[in-house]
């Protein structure tokens, strides 16, 4: 019997890591047809994952643009998605947490009264401006979404908070465990791109890319690790530059040619996270990497004033530093300097999931496809 069709819409590069094994899982059920749509927000770091991943999306609007802003990623993924779901009207629309795309998308789909289900929701910080503008986004994702799909008990209780009804909500972990487990192998082997890298110092391993860090935060930031760098001569700073040119030029004038930091190019998702578990501490400002280090049992240092995952913060294993270069520097001595105080944060946990998330999802939304069918045919 045909259930119905479920269109898988996305842009950048998280959402695809954590997306893709939910395209994955929907493939396997025939009586469902897939279909994947990129707006391709991002462009480069979006196709590193469709490969790895092997997704072929079905349509791809190719908006990225150097310097792109808001407005143009909202207009573009409104105006793009108009035709593609008129012509395709599918039953169910799928977006994935908090980018303009999700937004956005979500948006196009209310436009024309088709369902979305939400994936990761209900993470919130309660502070509209940080991280911006993914609160709001995930905010108004998540009062034009039907099915909320919570990774974990406190994303289903801010849902509650809003009002939300407790029927359309289902807890079912993070995708990012189901694609970290597809990924990461004890005995992977790096290829030339770390070559001039020495695996047997101590790795800090670094991402950066929040619009509110830009400019003198990230000047900070880059400072403490200088000032660390310089202190310990066994650490090496592994830096894969996030493809933003806000970021990339002040990384690139404060950084570039340092002894013992290695600005890198925006890595593949497998030995990315295969070098995340060959790290001795974490430091980044990214929303994704707060969820797959816990699991891989190391520290993270989180360059933000908010999160909207603190449940790692609760299991000890993250901790907030902010973007003030002293808090950074001191946070991280401390971790490098006493062995007690690293052995305290470095222990796995799992608040995300157990890596069945994306079948969890799945199940729920044959369930609501069925329901559909059998309410249309009353
Ligand atoms: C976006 C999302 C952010 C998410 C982040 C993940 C919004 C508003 N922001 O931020 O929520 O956490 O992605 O990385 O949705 N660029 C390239 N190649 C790429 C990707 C980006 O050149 O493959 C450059 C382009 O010049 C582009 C710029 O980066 O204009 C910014 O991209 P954009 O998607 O607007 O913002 P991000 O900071 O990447
Ligand atoms: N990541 C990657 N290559 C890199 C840096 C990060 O594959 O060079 C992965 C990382 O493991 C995580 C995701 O990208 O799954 C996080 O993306 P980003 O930090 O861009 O976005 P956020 O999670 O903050 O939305």
């Amino acid at each position: 019997m045909r259930l119905g069709k479920v269109m898988v819409v996305f842009g950048t590069r998280p959402e695809a890591i954590k997306m893709a094994p939910v395209i994955k899982e929907l493939k396997k059920v025939q009586d469902i047809e897939t279909l994947v749509v990129v707006t391709a927000q991002h462009r480069e770091m979006l196709d590193q994952v469709l490969h790895l991943f092997a997704i072929v999306p079905d349509y791809d609007l190719d908006l990225m643009k150097e310097q792109q802003d808001l407005y143009s990623i909202t207009t573009g993924v409104l105006n793009g998605l108009k035709e593609i779901m008129e012509q395709e009207k599918p039953d169910l629309v799928l977006v994935h947490g908090d980018t303009t795309t999700t937004f956005a998308a979500a948006l196009a789909a209310f436009y024309q009264r088709i369902p979305v289900g939400h994936v990761e929701a209900g993470l919130r910080t309660r502070n509209k401006y940080s991280p911006y503008p993914e609160e709001m986004n995930r905010s108004l994702t998540g009062r034009l979404t039907e099915l909320h799909f919570a990774p974990t008990d406190l994303s289903r209780e801010n849902l509650l908070a809003e009002s939300t009804a407790a029927f359309k909500i289902w807890v079912t972990g993070n995708t990012v465990i189901d694609a970290l487990m597809e990924t990461v192998q004890p005995d992977y082997k790096f290829g030339e791109e770390l070559k001039e890298i020495n695996l047997k110092n101590r790795i800090l391993l670094v991402t950066t890319h929040r619009r509110e860090n830009w400019g003198d935060r990230m000047r900070d930031i880059y400072q403490a690790l200088i000032q660390l760098v310089e202190e310990f001569d066994d650490v090496e700073v592994v830096f894969p530059v996030h493809k933003n040119p806000t970021v990339k030029d002040i990384a690139l004038e404060m950084l570039e040619g340092r002894e013992r930091f290695h600005l890198l190019e925006p890595m593949e998702y497998e030995p990315f996270s295969n070098l995340m578990n060959a790290s001795y501490i974490v430091l980044t400002d990214s929303g994704g990497i707060q969820e797959e280090a816990p699991s891989l049992g190391k520290p993270v240092l989180v360059l933000r004033d908010t999160t909207e995952r603190p449940e790692a913060i609760q299991a000890g294993t993250v901790k907030l530093v902010g973007t003030i270069q002293k808090h950074i520097y001191e946070a991280a001595r401390l971790l490098l300097s006493d062995r007690q105080e690293y052995d305290k944060m470095a222990h796995a946990v799992n608040p995300y999931g157990d890596g069945k998330a994306a079948r969890r999802i799945v199940k729920v939304v044959k369930d609501f496809l069925y329901v559909r069918i059998g309410a249309s045919n009353l």
